[in-house]
């Protein structure tokens, strides 16, 4: 896990660019945290990232659910959502199929509907603008920040260095 604490929106947002650098082409990514710690804050600085949208086009995906900003970026919002028969209507084991990025605010409400491989980011609110962030990694292959641990080195072959 990493932490990282940033002192503004506009930090918030940056922090979510340099993640989006990080990331895999698939991941999902759940975005934890009580009402307005900045979990679309720091969306919007993922899509930002990724080149598929404009920070101040980025907004929770509260009426239609699902935001599409590109084939390869989905932002999910299920708070308004109470019931694991309701989110089986939004068809997202078809989205977690595909090689996107799939952002998912309010998901750990539902960990039976989401993917077993995530990227976990938790926010917290501190005093003032301060916000905690921590991020867990997924398991190989979809990975934040990259694995610090090196793949064992493929067998010699003999006469070559
Ligand atoms: N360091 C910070 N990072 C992010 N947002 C901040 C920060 N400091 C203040 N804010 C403010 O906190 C609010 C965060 O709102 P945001 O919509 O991102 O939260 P949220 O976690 O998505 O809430 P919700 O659960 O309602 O979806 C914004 O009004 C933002 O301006
Ligand atoms: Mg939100």
């Amino acid at each position: 896990m990493q932490t990282f604490e940033t002192n503004s929106e506009e930090e918030t947002i940056e922090l979510g660019r340099r993640i989006a650098e990080r990331l895999p082409r698939r991941a999902a990514i759940l975005l934890t945290g009580k009402l307005g710690a900045g979990k679309t804050t720091l969306t919007k600085g993922i899509v930002s990232g990724l080149g598929a949208a404009n920070p101040d086009d980025v907004t929770s995906p509260t009426f239609t659910l699902i935001h599409e900003y590109s084939p390869r970026v989905y932002h999910i919002d299920l708070y308004r959502l109470d019931r694991a028969d309701q989110v089986a209507t939004l068809g997202l084991d078809e989205i977690f199929d595909r090689d996107a990025i799939v952002l998912i605010e309010w998901g750990e409400r539902f960990p039976e509907l989401m993917p077993q491989d995530r990227i976990e980011i938790r926010l917290r609110a501190l005093n003032g603008d301060r916000r905690e962030i921590a991020i867990t990694p997924g398991v190989a292959g979809l990975s934040f920040p990259a694995p610090t641990a090196t793949p064992p080195a493929p067998p010699g072959i003999p006469g070559s260095l």
